[in-house]
This record gives C-alpha cells, structure tokens and sequence, in this order.
C-alpha cells in the first residue's frame, strides 16, 4: 500500500507544478497568478476540492506524446466562496500557455454539466493562448463544446469570466456568453484577431492592450464590466459581485439580516438643483437610499449617461438602473440602452428585484445614433424592462420626457410601484421646445417673441413640468419627499417579495438583437 500511496502522491505532486518552477516564475514576473493560487485566494480556505487532476492529452502529434503535464493546462474543481458552492476552472498558462486542448475542453465542460445539475455559479479564469495549435481541429470541438454547454447554463446558474491573461480568437466567445466579464489591467487582453493580423488586413498599427486591453473593454467596447488592477483585487471583485447574486435561477439572492430604524434620509432634499438644467450625481442619490457603502457598480466606464450596479436595501439585494444628469444630462442613447438592457436582464433571470432612478431629457438625437441604430438598441431596454418579472421600483427625481418616460420603467410597462419627487417633470419634451412647437404662430406674430416664448414656455412648464398630471391619471402611485424614499422602498420592495407573474405559453421572445 505504501508503495501504492507515493506513487499517487508523486503524480499528485507533478500535477501541482504544472508546466514547472521556471514557468511558474515566468507567470509571477509578468505580475500573474498561477492558476492553483488564483484558485488558493478565490476559495474559503481547505474548500476546494479537485477534479481531474491526473487527466492527460491525447495528441500524438508534433512530438507531443513526449510532452505530458498532468492535468492538461486546466485546474478544474468545486469548492465554497463565503460558504456557497461555486464550481471553477482556472486554465494554467505554464502547460502549453494555457492553450485548450480536447482533454481541457472536456475538463470544462465536465465542472459545467455539474454546475447546472447541481444549481451552483460558474466561474471561469481564463488565462490561455488559445486553441491547442498542435491538436487541430480537436480543440475547435473542444470549444464549441463550452460554448454550446455557456448558452445552455444561461440564465439557469450564473457564469462569471474573469480574463487573467491572454484571450483570443474564438475563445473570447465563451466568455462573451457568460453574465459577467472581469479584466486585470496591463496583463489580460480579448480580441477577435490580434495586432499582426489588424495590421495585414486593415493596416492599422494598434499595440494588444490598446486593440483590447482591460481599459478598452471596460470603456471603449463595453465588453468587459469589471476591471481591476492586479489578480488579487479581480478575485476580490469575484466574490463581492456573487454576494449579490443567487445560486440559480430557482433562488433568492442571500438576504443579510438588517435592522430596520426610521430610515429618512434628510442629505436627499438638497440634492436636485433649484435649476433644472443644472446636473447632479445621481450616485450621491443612490448612496444615500441604499444600505452603506453597499452599491457596488458594473460597467462604470462604459456609457456613464446611464448607471447600473447592485446594492443593498434593509440587507436584500437589488439591482439599480440610473439615468446619470453628469454624464450627457443622462440621454438614452445606443451605449446606454444596450448597458441597461443587458443589466436589467441578468437581474430578471436570477430574481433580483430592479430599483429605477430616473432623470431622463430624452433619447439622444443625430446621425450617429440613428445610424447606429438607436432604434433596435432603445428597443432592447424596453424589450428588456416589459419582459422583466422581477418586482420593479421607479422612482422619478426630475426629468422623464418622452418616449424615454416610457422606457424606463414605467408603470405601463408593467413596473409595480411608481413613485415621483415632486421636482418631478413629466410631459413629452422639455417646455422651450414644446413651446416652440406648439405655440409657434402666436410666438412669430408677437410684438415681443422672445418675451412671449418665455411666458408660454411658463404656461407648459407650470401645466406639465410636475409630477401632478401623471399622478392624476394613477402613472404616479404616490408622490414622496426625497427624504423618505428609502423608507418607501423598503417598505415596497417587502409587499412586493411574493410577486409572481405567468406568462403566456411561448418558446422565446424575439428580443430586438
Ligand atoms: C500550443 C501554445 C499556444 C497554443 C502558447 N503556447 N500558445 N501551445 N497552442 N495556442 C505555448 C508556447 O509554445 C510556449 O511553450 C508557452 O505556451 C508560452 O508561450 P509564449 O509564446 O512563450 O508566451 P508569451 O510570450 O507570453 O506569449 C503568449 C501568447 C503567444 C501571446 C499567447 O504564445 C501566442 O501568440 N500564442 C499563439 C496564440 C494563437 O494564435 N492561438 C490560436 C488562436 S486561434 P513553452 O514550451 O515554450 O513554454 C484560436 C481559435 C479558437 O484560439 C477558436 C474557437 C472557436
């Protein structure tokens, strides 16, 4: 037996050194984690356990038989992150840079097939060269194995992909397919098709962290939501975003035990400017009504017109959407609507009640966005928030003009409570321009037209540039003092916990991509 049990703990101990000491070091000099250590700091300590560790490739090819490093460039296991069960593979990029053979891919997929039965988070370290050059067209199945496994995961558990390392060519579609995408800075890059080929193809001289680094992700593309300076502070990220979210989709998101006091909050009233075209911070709005220091934003430099993040309210989770009057006045445009889109439908598949914060003059106008189809993409945020079954909140600080007052959130679109402040302005566009549209004659034969603009601009502003009319007609269900909004949340968001909503029988929804 002796013999038998140094035998296993040899084999054991090689699969831990992966492609070897130098190679390790290599990885540490370039300011990167190993795979096992990613692994080490993601995990509650002893929780991990391995699957698969001995499992070696099966190319003959190129010289390969020679070269066998158990475990085959992927650590794959499960474990628990703050005492939940999380399934995780972490590609090791010092056996053969990571790159994805089809005894790697089925690696993966074997830790997805049980993630999915077993209703538990999936979270992905991608640190890798890509498709294992030596194997061919084995490790293009080996892909499309995953990919076809991350849209049949979605929206059942969630998939979180953090990029450690390099990501390229197809392999940027698996984690494109998942929830959420994170970047370290300055040593992780996704692109389609690296500088050489840009260069020969379109002539464009572009360096890798420039074509797709984290910064140009996180603000440029939009592709990534999270970015973080090193290995450590990305794991951190990890597991602060799964404290807000739920198993599966069959679950609630945990609910952290809160005491509920008075809940004012007096720093709301001085927040909205005595002029109405003068901007404000809309997340000094959300830190004030949310629980401490609980806001945690996704997508900060992508589209920042709009603002989208989890937060804490009376310790339940919520997922916020927020026009942003610092950014653009806080117009709907193509970026903003795809962000907002896509946010509210990760919280509707796994339960998480909305909280809209609405301050919106409008959609953007022009030739770019009508172009770039402003159309289809303000779509997907209305497609988005009428299929959402989740409880859903708006509150209406200020401006909600026009087609965007329908869009976000509105009670027409099926939101349960609609509240407004009563700096609230609700009418189909901003008075000077409905004005001028609507009073034009009268303004041209006036003796004094800009005197007589300004005083029909009065005359619309003080009929529709308030929360009354909307209120009136039941769009409003109750006009709040900034003051008690958190209270009036809290207290709406627990009448709302049992909401159940039926659909009718369909396959899909043709959701405007
Ligand atoms: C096999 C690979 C590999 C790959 C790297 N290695 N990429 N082995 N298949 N795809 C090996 C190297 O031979 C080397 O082995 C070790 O990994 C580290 O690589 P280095 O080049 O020394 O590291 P570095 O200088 O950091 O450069 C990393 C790299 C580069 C930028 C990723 O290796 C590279 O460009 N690799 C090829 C990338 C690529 O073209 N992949 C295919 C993309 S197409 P040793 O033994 O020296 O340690 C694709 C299609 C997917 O992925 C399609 C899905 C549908």
């Amino acid at each position: 037996m002796e013999q038998h049990i140094h035998t296993l703990n040899q084999k054991l101990a090689e699969a831990k050194l992966g492609g070897g000491q130098q190679r390790i070091e290599a990885q540490h000099k370039k300011g990167k984690l190993t795979a096992r250590e990613r692994i080490h700091f993601l995990m509650d300590p002893d929780s991990f356990e391995e699957i698969g560790a001995l499992v070696l490739h099966r190319c003959t090819d190129f010289g390969m038989a020679d070269q066998q490093f158990p475990g085959d460039g992927v650590v794959t296991g499960y474990g628990t992150v703050a005492g939940r069960l999380v399934y995780v593979f972490a590609q090791d990029f010092t056996v053969f840079g990571g790159s994805l053979s089809e005894t790697h891919a089925e690696k993966i997929c074997k830790v997805m097939d049980l993630a999915v039965k077993n209703g538990a988070p999936l979270i992905g370290l991608n640190d890798s060269g890509g498709a294992r050059i030596q194997e061919g067209v084995n490790s293009l199945g080996g892909y499309a194995d995953i990919f076809y496994r991350n849209v049949q995961a979605s929206g059942v558990i969630p998939q979180i992909s953090a990029i450690m390392g390099p990501c390229a060519g197809g392999a940027v579609y698996s984690p494109a397919m998942t929830d959420f995408i994170l970047m370290v800075e300055g040593s992780s890059y996704m692109f389609v098709t690296g500088p050489n080929v840009v260069k020969t193809v379109t002539n464009e001289e572009v360096s890798s962290e420039e074509l797709g680094g984290a910064s140009t992700h996180a603000s440029k593309s939009g592709v990534t939501h999270l970015t973080s300076a090193n290995d450590i502070e990305c794991i951190a990220q990890i597991k602060r975003l799964l404290s807000f979210i739920p198993q599966n989709c069959e679950e609630k998101a945990p609910h952290l035990p809160f005491e509920i006091e008075e809940e004012y909050r007096d720093e709301l009233t001085d927040i909205i400017p005595e002029n109405a075209n003068q901007p404000y911070d809309m997340k000094d709005v959300i830190a004030a009504i949310v629980d401490q220091e609980s806001f945690f934003e996704v997508h900060e430099a992508y589209a920042e017109n709009m603002v989208v993040g989890f937060a804490r309210l009376a310790g339940r989770s919520i997922g916020i959407v927020a026009n942003q009057p610092v950014s653009l006045a806080g117009v709907l445009d193509v970026n903003a609507s795809k962000k907002g889109a896509r946010f509210v439908r990760f919280c509707d598949c796994f339960n998480i009640p909305l909280l809209v914060l609405e301050d919106v003059p409008g959609f953007l106008p022009g030739t770019d966005q009508e172009w770039n189809g402003i159309i289809t993409n303000g779509a997907k945020l209305l497609y988005a928030f009428s299929e959402a079954t989740v409880p859903r909140i708006t509150v209406i600080t200020r401006k909600a003009y026009g087609g965007a007052y329908d869009v976000m959130n509105s009670k027409h679109i099926g939101a349960d409570m609609n509240f407004a402040w009563p700096t609230a302005e609700i009418a189909v566009m901003g008075a000077k321009g409905a004005s001028e549209i609507i009073f034009k004659k009268e303004i041209d034969a006036a003796n004094d037209p800009v005197a007589k603009l300004q005083e029909k601009e009065k005359e619309y502003a003080d009929t529709f540039a308030n929360p009354y009319r909307a209120a009136a007609r039941g769009f409003i269900d109750e006009v709040i003092q900034p003051r008690e909004t958190r209270r009036k949340l809290i207290k709406a968001f627990t009448m709302l916990e049992n909401k159940t909503v039926n659909r009718p029988k369909r396959k899909h929804g043709n959701v405007p991509l």
